[in-house]
């Protein structure tokens, strides 16, 4: 074997979908450029994922999907209030079951690694710093990667200067949420307390949300990992990328990851994919259809859904929208009897899931009603398509900040979700000229960025060189 085909990183990510996705991409890279790659699923993901994962390993020889378990029972729902509870189970039982495999695949000749060299570097999720801790101790070098923007990265490493500065806790559910944030560097001329992680805004004591403390203490950990890769590129987040390089080890800025991998995310997808919507998209003027999907783990109440519903019929566009079977909770079946009647013939398609990425650049589709996931805004960026941010929770307040008020390729509709505001802000994002040509401009800046020499192209030439230093 060429020696560097000897270089055989581990992949951890995160049990959930924006990460699976983000952890994909990286992978079909390193694929593509001659690594071997050991891709470290839960069981209970790849079960679900079934003959997706399984076509995606058998299509590339040096790939394998491996899984042990998240700890959870197998009922659990995992959604977003279960999220917490996920990554403690991972970092306690999952990660015993993690040092166990580990510590065979970097040994030779144990059954899983008969075809595979031992692993030589593990890229673990960020959030997960005992999985680089683990590594380390067993003698492989470890990088941690955040699927999140380098903004929402800075603002979490902040948090210790806000505690600091007084700047958080904020008074009692948030004070006036238009306030600034001056202890963010760089972000001082726009940042509000409202763009930051939500959850902030009910706590007494900064620390006192579970899912937070360990976002936050897993960023400042992340200082130790042997560098810092984010799916982002320089001339997005440059000033963000500059002030972490001060606090990491070394910072990578190797993306928009998916728009340089040609691999389809459906190999990572936890639900069905919807065939029906290319084919109806395809019956639709040029940039007529909305399209609204508030990614994986976004749930709305049944009053949310109605003000969406009402808004958006009200602009009189098309629309395509994505309603996740765990959306609505008790609410689901009669929000979707709601939607189907009020659609009318022809007038949209309610769908469980959608390939996202074949949606967006789409010629039908005018405009992208997010939640501002990093996955999504991404995506969105790259198809240059105006979008309409309405953020959820964690780094989505910041993300949808940044479209809004830095890149300028769409609104952000943050905190309101009133029918005639979605109807205004809907109706500006399609027919906007400003909006869509920043989001045209920004769209050819980060293709100029991934192409060949671009910066990103060439953060991600570097990784491999790094990976394959570390392995040697
Ligand atoms: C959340 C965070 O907000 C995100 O920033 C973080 O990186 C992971 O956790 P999520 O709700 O999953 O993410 O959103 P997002 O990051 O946007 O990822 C969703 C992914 O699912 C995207 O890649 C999107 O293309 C895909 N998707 C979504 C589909 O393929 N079909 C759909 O119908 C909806």
């Amino acid at each position: 074997m060429a020696e560097a085909d000897m270089a055989h990183v581990l992949v951890f990510p995160v049990p959930a979908q924006g990460h699976l996705n983000s952890f994909l991409h990286f992978s079909t890279g390193l694929l593509r450029a001659g690594l071997h790659v050991t891709f470290l699923h839960t069981d209970h993901n790849l079960r679900r994922l079934g003959a997706a994962a399984r076509e995606a390993a058998a299509a590339s020889p040096r790939l394998r999907f491996l899984s042990i378990p998240d700890g959870l029972p197998d009922d659990d729902p995992r959604a977003v209030d279960g999220l917490p509870r996920l990554v403690q189970a991972l970092s306690t039982t999952g990660a015993a079951a993690y040092r166990d495999l580990l510590a065979s695949l970097r040994r030779r000749g144990s059954a899983a690694n008969d075809e595979f060299p031992p692993v030589t570097c593990v890229v673990a999720d960020g959030i997960m710093p005992f999985a680089w801790d683990i590594a380390e101790e067993l003698g492989v070098p470890a990088i941690a990667y955040r699927t999140v923007s380098a903004c929402s990265v800075l603002a979490y490493l902040s948090v210790p200067r806000l505690v600091e500065r007084g700047e958080l806790p904020f008074p009692n559910g948030g004070g006036d949420l238009d306030e600034p944030v001056r202890g963010v560097p760089g972000m001082e001329s726009f940042l509000r307390r409202r763009d930051l992680p939500i959850q902030f805004r009910s706590l007494t004591d900064t620390y006192q949300d579970p899912l937070l403390k360990a976002v936050v203490a897993a960023t400042v950990d992340s200082c130790r990992a042997r560098a810092l890769m984010l799916n982002t590129t320089a001339s997005l987040e440059g000033p963000s990328l500059a002030h972490l390089a001060e606090e990491m080890r070394d910072v990578f800025a190797i993306g928009p990851l998916h728009a340089m991998s040609p691999a389809p995310a459906v190999a990572t997808s936890l639900w069905r994919h919807d065939d029906g919507c290319t084919a109806w998209l395809d019956g639709q003027a040029e940039r007529s259809v909305v399209y609204i999907s508030l990614g994986s783990l976004t749930v709305i109440s049944y009053k949310q859904f109605t003000e969406f519903l009402h808004g958006l019929v009200a602009t009189g566009y098309p629309f395509l929208w994505v309603l996740r079977p765990d959306m609505l909770g008790a609410s689901q079946d009669a929000a979707l009897q709601e939607a189907l009647s009020a659609l009318g013939e022809g007038r949209g398609l309610v769908v469980p899931w959608a390939p996202q990425r074949d949606v967006l650049r789409h010629r039908a589709v005018g405009s992208f009603l997010t939640h501002s996931g990093w996955n999504s805004t991404i995506e969105g960026v790259v198809e240059g398509v105006p979008m309409v941010c309405w953020p959820f929770f964690a780094d989505q307040q910041i993300n949808s900040r940044f479209v809004g008020a830095v890149w300028r390729n769409g609104l952000d509709m943050k905190d309101v979700c009133e029918r005639g505001v979605v109807e205004k802000t809907v109706r500006e994002a399609m027919e906007s000229d400003e909006v869509r040509s920043s989001a045209r401009a920004l769209a050819e800046q980060v293709q100029r960025d991934i192409t060949d020499g671009g910066s990103s192209a060439m953060e991600f030439k570097r990784l491999v060189g790094f990976i394959r230093e570390l392995s040697s």
